[in-house]
C-alpha cells in the first residue's frame, strides 16, 4: 500500500548551511499493518511522514500510496490519507463536533453519513463530555482526541500519524491505541512515529529506527530481537543508536 523509495530530503539553511535531513529511506508498508518509525529528536522521523503526506517536496527518491506517485499525483496521494503532524491546527473557536462536521463538508460527505461519522467518532474517542465545548478551553488530550478524530473522519484508507499520544496520559493513550487497532483490524495501512517504547512494541507490526537520516533496521519485534541480541525495544533501540542500555553508575 505504501511503498517508499530512496526518499531523501536536503534542507538548505542560511544558519546551519545544507543537511540531509532524510538520506535515501526505503521501506514497505501493508494493508492492515501498523509501520513503527522509531528514532532520537531530530533523526528525520517527522520530515519523512511530511515528505510521504505530500507536504514537502523530496529532493531524492520517491513514494507510492495506494498506487499514487507522491512527485506526480500529489493530489490523488493526498486523498488516500488522513495525516496527523505535531501542530494540531484546531479552530479555537469552534467544539470538536463542528471541526469534525467541517472537515466532513470540505471532504463532499453527505449530510446523513457525515452526521453520523461524526457521532461513531466521539463515541470511539470517547468525546462526548467535551464534544460542544469551545476547542481553545480543552485539555491538551482533548484537543489531541479531536485531531486525530479528524483524520479518521473521511474514511481514508492509509494513516499517518506523527506522535499521536505525545503529551498524553495512560487512559487517554490507551484510547487511541484501541482506535489504531480497530483501524488497522479494518485493514488501514499506519504509518505510526512515537518515543513510546512500550506503545511501539505493543501496536506495530514492524518498527524502522532511524537515526541522522539513515534507516539504521527495519524488521518485526522479533526480527530485531534476533539482530541485536536485545529483548525489550528500548534496549534493542539504544543498541541501534550504539548507546548502553543502563545509565546507572550503581549497576555495573
Ligand atoms: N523546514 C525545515 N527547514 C530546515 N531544517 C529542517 C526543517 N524541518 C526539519 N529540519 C531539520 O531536519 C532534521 C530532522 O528533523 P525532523 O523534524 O524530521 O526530526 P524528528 O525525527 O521528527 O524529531 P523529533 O523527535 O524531535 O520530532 C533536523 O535537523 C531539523 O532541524
Ligand atoms: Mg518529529
Amino acid at each position: 500500500m505504501i511503498h517508499v523509495q530512496e526518499l531523501s530530503k536536503t534542507f538548505t539553511d542560511p544558519k546551519r548551511g545544507t543537511r540531509l535531513a532524510v538520506d535515501r529511506v526505503s521501506f514497505d508498508v501493508r494493508a492492515g499493518e501498523v509501520f513503527g518509525l522509531l528514532g532520537p529528536n531530530g533523526a528525520g522521523k517527522t520530515t519523512t511522514l511530511r515528505l510521504i503526506a505530500t507536504l514537502l517536496k523530496p529532493t531524492g527518491g520517491t513514494a507510492t500510496l495506494n498506487g499514487f506517485d507522491i512527485n506526480r499525483e500529489p493530489a490523488k496521494v493526498r486523498e488516500q490519507i488522513g495525516f496527523l503532524s505535531g501542530d494540531m491546527g484546531l479552530y479555537g473557536r469552534l467544539t470538536p463536533r463542528e471541526i469534525l462536521d467541517f472537515f466532513g463538508q470540505l471532504n463532499s460527505m453527505d449530510t446523513e453519513h457525515r452526521l453520523k461519522r461524526v457521532d461513531q467518532l466521539i463515541a470511539m474517542f470517547d468525546m462526548q463530555n467535551f464534544a460542544d465545548v469551545r476547542t481553545d478551553k480543552l485539555s491538551t488530550g482533548m484537543k489531541q482526541k479531536t485531531a486525530i478524530a479528524r483524520t479518521m473522519l473521511h474514511d481514508p484508507p492509509i494513516l499517518i500519524l506523527d506522535e499521536p499520544t505525545s503529551g498524553l496520559d495512560v487512559p487517554t493513550s490507551r484510547t487511541i491505541e484501541s482506535a489504531i487497532v480497530q483501524a488497522k483490524k479494518a485493514g488501514k495501512c499506519i504509518i505510526y512515529s512515537t518515543h513510546v517504547m512500550e506503545e511501539a512494541e505493543y501496536l506495530c507490526d514492524r518498527i524502522a529506527v532511524i537515526s541522522d537520516g539513515h534507516l539504521k533496521m527495519t524488521g518485526t519485534m522479533d526480527e530485531l530481537r534476533a539482530a541485536t541480541g536485545k529483548h525489550r525495544l528500548r534496549e534493542i533501540f539504544l543498541d541501534l543508536l550504539g548507546l548502553p542500555a543502563d545509565v546507572s553508575p550503581d549497576k555495573e
